[in-house]
């Protein structure tokens, strides 16, 4: 540009005249040269600050090893590698507990026994594998080894469509389906887990969520895919594709959506199905099993055809005040962090309460005591209507396997055990929820509502009279009172205002 300029100036005869114009020329040329290196730092600096993008290796669709991806990526691959840690919160992280490695199980740490710490669910989960080994989740590090080593996979032989969320799937399933991510899910959906398994090597890795050619988001599941399309079609938006038709904000939450969901299998073919189409509210999914047939196991003591939830976290989210507000799994989960002049994603997901400061505080200006105090108080009073939905719905399989026990017939407990399905499902839906209700608090309590009227429903179908729970101040209850006292209202006063 400024080379065509220098070309404008016209040339004189006289050679002090020339003189003049070649230090001119010269001088032109510096500065423009100075200037361009300027606007290219500057533009650098700027794409640097949004994408750090230093290509040392080349990436493509067949690189699953997040290893290679980090050496282009060193800042994200760093965070993603710190899915190892453990730290508990009040209800959620995750504590290392020692483990004994044996011949089948290699680990030396698992997470926290959850059977232990309320025997109830294994009176709920009675027959089926969960009732056998369930344990808190850990990190995303961990999803294969924890997968593969349960002893759910001893009691059941699993299918390969339990890998769909917890091993990078994305060249599996382009391999397997010779570039078709559909016809390579059947495949795997089709096989044993012990098969299966062979056809991966890695915990969900930067290929799961990145275009690597551009590093864009993008949802390559393929339940994922189905799911949210039936889900729109059922509000009245046909064909949806997320890839083509989500916003970025949207995506910042599929990207998670694609395995943080209730699932189940369907038919013969063991295909991996997310049961949206009659909405993702928990009522709503219950009417779908209901017309759908599905049912998970029969229960051991009550003889009840029931279904079994599983980690709702989308689902719920959905129903809450952040999604509304447009605020993604992303923003709390990945935070942006600094590192020098560079703002990046913080690619060590986990619980948000070990990273208030990144993931609240940039949208709550309060202090991060009063944070962590807000999402207990919601934690707290979710736990305590739980209990109380837990308590009911145990008396109900309780009344049911005595009712068995004395004579009665399938005919007569009919009306008992469907309503034992569907509190069971309902609070299930709840419990599996990994917030601990902080994703939607007046959802969750809703749902718990439900279940327990469900629940009372069964006990009248028993002939029963639901007993009345004695009112005690537990140590749960004390906490979720708020008083002047300690500052309590006062911080709800400050919430009014951020
Ligand atoms: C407004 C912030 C926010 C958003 C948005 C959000 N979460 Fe959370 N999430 C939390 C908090 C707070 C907890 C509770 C953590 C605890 O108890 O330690 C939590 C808990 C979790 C947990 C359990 C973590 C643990 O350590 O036990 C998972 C899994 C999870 N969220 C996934 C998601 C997914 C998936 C989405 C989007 C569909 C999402 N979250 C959206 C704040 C958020
Ligand atoms: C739709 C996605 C999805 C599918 C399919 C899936 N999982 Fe998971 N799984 C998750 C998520 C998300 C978590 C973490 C949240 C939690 O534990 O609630 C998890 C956690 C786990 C854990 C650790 C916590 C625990 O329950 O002890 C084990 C073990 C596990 N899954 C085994 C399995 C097995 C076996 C199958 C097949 C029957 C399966 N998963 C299928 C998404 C899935
Ligand atoms: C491929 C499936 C998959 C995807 C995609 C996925 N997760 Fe997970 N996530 C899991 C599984 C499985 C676990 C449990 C692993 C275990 O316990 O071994 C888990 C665990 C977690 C935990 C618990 C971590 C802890 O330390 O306790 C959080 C929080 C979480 N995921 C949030 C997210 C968010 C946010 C996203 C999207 C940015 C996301 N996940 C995407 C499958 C997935
Ligand atoms: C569970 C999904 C998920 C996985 C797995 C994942 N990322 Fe990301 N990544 C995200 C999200 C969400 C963002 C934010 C993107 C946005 O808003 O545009 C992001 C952003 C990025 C960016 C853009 C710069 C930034 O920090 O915001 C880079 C580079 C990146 N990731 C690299 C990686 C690498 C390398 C890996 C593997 C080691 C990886 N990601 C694994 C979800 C994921
Ligand atoms: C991107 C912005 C953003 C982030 C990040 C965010 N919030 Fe919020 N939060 C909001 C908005 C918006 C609302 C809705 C109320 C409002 O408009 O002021 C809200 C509401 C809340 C509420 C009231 C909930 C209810 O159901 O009434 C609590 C509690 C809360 N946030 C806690 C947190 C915590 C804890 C974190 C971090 C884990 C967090 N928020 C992260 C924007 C955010």
């Amino acid at each position: 540009m400024s080379e065509e300029k220098t070309d404008e100036i016209k040339p004189t005869k006289s050679i002090s005249a020339t003189r003049r114009l070649a230090l001119a020329v010269a001088a032109t040329a510096l500065a423009t040269a100075g200037l361009v290196g300027l606007l290219i730092n500057v533009f650098e600096k700027k794409t640097e600050a949004r994408n750090p993008f230093f290509r040392v290796v080349e990436l493509n669709e067949r690189t699953d090893d997040p290893a290679v991806w980090g050496r282009n990526f060193p800042l994200q691959y760093d965070g993603y590698r710190r899915t190892v840690d453990m730290q508990r919160t009040r209800w959620g992280g995750s504590e290392a507990m020692p483990h004994t490695p044996t011949a089948r199980d290699s680990r030396t740490t698992v997470a926290q026994n959850r059977l232990q710490e309320d025997p109830n669910l294994v009176t709920m989960w009675n027959g089926y594998a969960f009732a056998v080994d369930f344990r808190e989740e850990r990190g995303h590090a961990f999803m294969l080894v924890d997968q593969e080593t349960t002893q759910r996979q001893v009691v059941v032989r699993q299918p390969g469509s339990c890998l769909h969320c917890h091993a990078s799937m994305w060249t599996a399933y382009n391999r397997l389906g010779n570039g078709d991510i559909f016809r390579g899910f059947e495949a795997v959906n089709h096989m044993p887990y012990a098969e299966a398994r062979t056809h991966v090597q890695h915990p969900v890795s930067c290929i799961d969520c990145h275009d690597p050619a551009t590093m864009a988001l993008r949802v390559t599941r393929p339940a994922f895919i189905e799911g949210i399309r039936s889900f729109y079609a059922s509000r009245g938006r046909p064909n949806f594709d997320p890839n083509r038709d989500a916003t970025h904000q949207e995506m910042r939450s599929y990207v998670c959506g694609q395995c943080h969901v209730e699932y189940y299998f369907r038919g013969p073919d063991k295909r991996l199905t997310f049961p949206w189409s009659n909405g993702m509210r928990a009522d709503d999914i219950l009417a779908y099993y209901e017309r759908d047939g599905h049912r998970d196991w029969t229960h051991r003591e009550s003889g009840a055809r029931v279904l079994k939830a599983q980690h709702p976290e989308f689902e719920m989210y959905n129903q809450g005040i952040h999604a509304r507000a447009g605020v993604s799994c992303a923003d709390c989960h990945m935070p942006y962090r600094r590192e020098g002049a560079l703002k990046i994603s913080d690619h060590h997901i986990r619980s948000p309460l070990l990273n208030i400061a990144n993931a609240c505080q940039t949208c709550h200006r309060v202090s991060e005591t009063e944070l962590r105090d807000r999402a207990e108080a919601i934690q707290n009073r979710t736990h305590e209507m739980r209990d109380r939905a837990m308590g009911v719905l145990v008396e109900l399989i309780h009344g049911i396997g005595a009712a068995r026990t004395g004579g009665a017939t399938d005919e007569q407990l009919a009306g008992a055990r469907l309503e034992q399905m569907r509190a069971q499902f309902l609070l299930d839906f709840v419990e599996a929820e990994n917030s601990s209700g902080f994703h939607a608090p007046g959802e969750a309590g809703r749902v718990l509502f439900l279940s327990i009227d469900h629940a009372h429903q069964g006990l009248r179908s028993l002939g029963a009279r639901p007993s009345l729970v004695p009112l005690q101040t537990s140590a749960a209850d004390a906490a979720t009172s708020y008083s002047a006292a300690d500052g309590g209202s006062a911080a709800m006063d400050a919430s009014a205002r951020d």
